[in-house]
């Protein structure tokens, strides 16, 4: 959600600048900007669309010359997607200049200020607010306006600012909204990710909360909000900068999607010692994982799916209550939580604003809160109490898959090393669990071998209206997620219901020729799914279920059967879900659609 990369040093700037943008596309935008300091004054250039209209306005950087630029993709939240909204926005006469990230809340109350005191305003952005302010404060010291202009906003911030008579320095700050700044041969880097920079430094700060950063050519230096000096550790980046490029793949999602068997593998193996569970990062001793009483999944999106279908491991594996909440959702209902309660948050990005906000209302009431978490280093990350990565690796397209498979995976070892302290997984229940659990990455790797089937099938509801998902237990669990993945890329209206619950209502949409999608991968509820596969069959429904290898009778309901392999009932979202990941990536395919740059959605959600 919006991008900024900032470069201040040898090189032109405008080109690596655009090449950093173009590396946070993932993130969803509507509008990009960018503003070059060209030895003279700040020249800024910004159009509507994609990135590709600013490349093509700008010659892709060329006829831009200058050593320092800040650049920035919006994705609109205070006035509509414009050339006019796009970032950078500047002071009167553009001699300062800011991109920015997250929300001023309070940006009314200090517009009506500015306008009092004769400022005029080009957009609707709540951003153009702050180069005004700015405007107001500067007396010639860029860090002293900076630092007044912070102490009187509100809300959420990353920001780059330049100005144009200390053009040899660029400066950034956050508040909320992810941040970095990198170190590299050549020069200096800001950036909301670490992919926009990873080519050129692996070397890498993470500003912290009302930090602020000045950059030089070749150095950097930080600063508390009241101006103080501080020092900070780089981090250096070991991951592979191949690892956020598509490798020949049409888009990232299919590239994601056949990365699950090895994110999978890389989430559980390396915590699978000598036949036992072994969760270092944990840091909670058996006897604390024996006292807890309840357990609140808090999560977004496809993060909060993977809750729903922890709900029912936990409960059913470990009989300890527990409560899923959406995370915009927990923060605002006052939940009852007690001290002997454990909160588990779930997010790729780590940064996503509810969510993060759920971590801290939890600790806030004395709560210790348990992360699992893609983005080392994330603001969710920093604030838990303890960490669960999940080592997928950076995950590109809007639509999580792989992050999503690893989240489940990440469940299913805590569940079972919760069991282990509990005593209620005996050596032989573990060993058949845990057997399964490793026997997850090759079964999927079959089921990705099923991919021109599915997309075959897929090219038949291209021009469907509407969709349905059901299923019982773990089944409902999956049926959401493909329902929100289908929708989410294809702009097919779908929805998921728990099976049994389709004919309290929704039953009347049922028509000729609907397709409903069954899952009916758990044992226990087979018969009763297939009872609802009838129900709506009956009205016309075109049915494809997805059911266990061997449940051949299941063909005498629906019309259309995927067959997944046999695991632990527990497990089966791992595998059930392959089909319904490709059934949308080929449906959305179909359709022409820009697979991984979904209209409205962004990757990282870091405004409530
Ligand atoms: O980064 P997070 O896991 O916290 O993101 C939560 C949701 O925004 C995310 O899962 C979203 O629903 C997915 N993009 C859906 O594919």
């Amino acid at each position: 959600m919006c991008g900024i990369v900032g470069y201040i040093g040898e090189k032109p700037a405008a080109p690596i600048v655009l090449e950093g943008l173009a590396k946070l596309e993932y993130r969803g935008y509507d509008s990009a900007g960018i503003a070059v300091y060209d030895g003279k004054e700040i020249i800024t250039k910004k159009a509507a669309g994609r990135l590709a209209v600013l490349e093509n306005l700008t010659h892709s950087g060329e006829n831009m010359p200058g050593f320092s630029a800040i650049g920035h993709t919006r994705w609109a939240t205070h006035g509509v997607p414009s050339d006019l909204n796009a970032h950078p926005h500047t002071n009167g006469d553009g001699t300062i200049v800011v991109v920015h990230n997250g929300i001023i809340e309070n940006y009314m109350a200090l517009k009506n200020k500015l306008l009092g005191k004769g400022y005029s305003f080009a957009s609707e952005t709540d951003t153009e607010v702050l180069a005004h302010l700015l405007d107001y404060y500067y007396k010639g010291n860029p860090l002293q306006a900076i630092t007044k202009v912070l102490h009187r906003v509100e809300g959420s911030y990353a920001l780059g600012i330049m100005f144009a008579d200390h053009p040899e320095e660029l400066y950034a700050a956050r508040k909320e909204s992810p941040l970095i700044v990198g170190h590299g041969e050549d020069g200096c880097f800001i950036a909301s990710d670490v992919p926009a920079i990873l080519k050129y430094t692996r070397k890498v700060y993470y500003l912290e909360n009302q930090e602020i950063a000045m950059l030089k050519k070749d150095e950097v230096s930080f600063f508390t909000v009241d101006e103080e000096p501080t020092e900070k550790q780089a981090v250096t980046i070991d991951w592979d900068a191949n690892a956020a490029e598509k490798a020949g793949y049409e888009f990232f999602m299919l590239k994601e999607i056949y990365e699950e068997p090895k994110t999978v593998t890389d989430t559980i193996s390396p915590r699978i010692k000598n036949g036992e569970v072994v969760i270092e990062e944990l840091n909670m001793t058996d006897d604390e994982l024996k006292a807890i009483s309840r357990i609140h999944i808090v999560a977004c999106g496809s993060a909060y799916h993977t809750g729903v279908t922890a709900k029912y491991i936990i409960e059913g594996m470990l009989r300890i209550p527990v409560e899923v909440d959406v995370a915009s959702e927990f923060r605002y209902r006052d939940p009852i939580l007690s001290p002997s309660d454990l909160v588990i948050v779930v997010s790729q990005s780590g940064e996503t604003a509810d969510t993060l906000e759920a971590v801290r209302e939890s600790k806030a009431k004395g709560l210790k809160v348990l992360a699992i978490v893609n983005v080392v280093g994330s603001s969710i990350a920093r604030e838990s109490d303890s960490v669960f990565y999940t080592w997928a690796g950076p995950e590109i397209s809007v639509a999580t898959t792989k992050a999503y498979s690893a989240q489940l995976a990440a469940f299913y070892l805590l569940a079972i090393r919760f069991g282990r302290a509990r005593g209620v997984i005996d050596d032989a229940r573990m060993k058949s669990l845990l057997e399964d659990l490793q026997a997850l990455p090759d079964q999927i790797e079959l089921l990705l071998g099923q991919k021109e089937k599915i997309q075959h099938f897929a090219n038949r509801y291209i021009a469907a209206k509407d969709v349905f998902f059901i299923g019982r237990g773990i089944d409902y669990a999956i049926g959401l997620e493909g329902s929100l993945k289908l929708k989410e890329i294809s702009y097919i209206h779908s929805e998921a219901y728990a099976a049994g619950e389709l004919k309290h209502g929704t039953i009347s949409l049922i028509e000729p020729g609907t397709l409903v999608v069954a899952v009916a991968t758990q044992p226990d509820l087979f018969a009763k799914t297939v009872s609802n596969i009838e129900e709506v069959k009956s009205r016309g429904a075109f049915v494809m279920a997805v059911a266990e290898r061997g449940r051949k009778e299941i063909e005498k309901a629906a019309d259309y059967v995927l067959y997944i392999p046999h695991t632990n009932p527990y497990f089966a979202n791992s595998l059930a879900i392959i089909p319904l990941q490709l059934f949308a990536y080929y449906v959305s395919v179909g359709k022409g659609y820009d697979v991984d740059h979904p209209r409205n959605l962004a990757k990282s959600v870091t405004v409530e």
